[in-house]
């Protein structure tokens, strides 16, 4: 959390924040097969945020419209991780190559 607490962000975008990292983290290692988060502060019109950036060389995901489907799993859980992670931060974006991998980011910008 002490990452999350540097830009000042108050407890409950913290825990929007982290609990939409532990969703993001979760995928890279169950259906990534393992892969890196990189934290990185970024500024942008004169504005701060924190940006988290999951980046796996896995299987891919074939129908990313699909799998951000609430209640879409190809591993029988409950699908809510990417839709959920999205709902819980300022901006998400998802890129992925079928056969390459994943990279998923997330962004919080710190309010003025
Ligand atoms: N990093 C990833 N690499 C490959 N497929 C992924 C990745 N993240 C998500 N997916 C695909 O998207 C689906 C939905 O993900 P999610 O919403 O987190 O639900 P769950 O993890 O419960 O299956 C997964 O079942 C999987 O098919
Ligand atoms: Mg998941």
């Amino acid at each position: 959390m002490a990452w999350a607490t540097r830009l000042q962000f108050g407890e409950l975008v913290r825990t929007k924040f982290v609990t939409a990292a532990s969703e993001l983290g979760r995928n890279v290692l169950v259906h990534g097969r393992g892969g890196t988060m990189v934290i990185q502060e970024i500024l942008a019109g004169g504005r701060e945020a924190l940006q988290l950036v999951f980046e796996d060389h896995g299987p891919g995901i074939a129908d990313v419209q699909r799998a951000m489907t609430d209640g879409f799993s190809t591993a029988n859980s409950m699908g809510l991780g990417l839709g959920g992670a999205q709902r819980l931060v300022n901006e998400f974006s998802l890129e992925s190559v079928p056969g390459q991998g994943t990279k998923v980011t997330v962004t919080q910008w710190k309010k003025r």
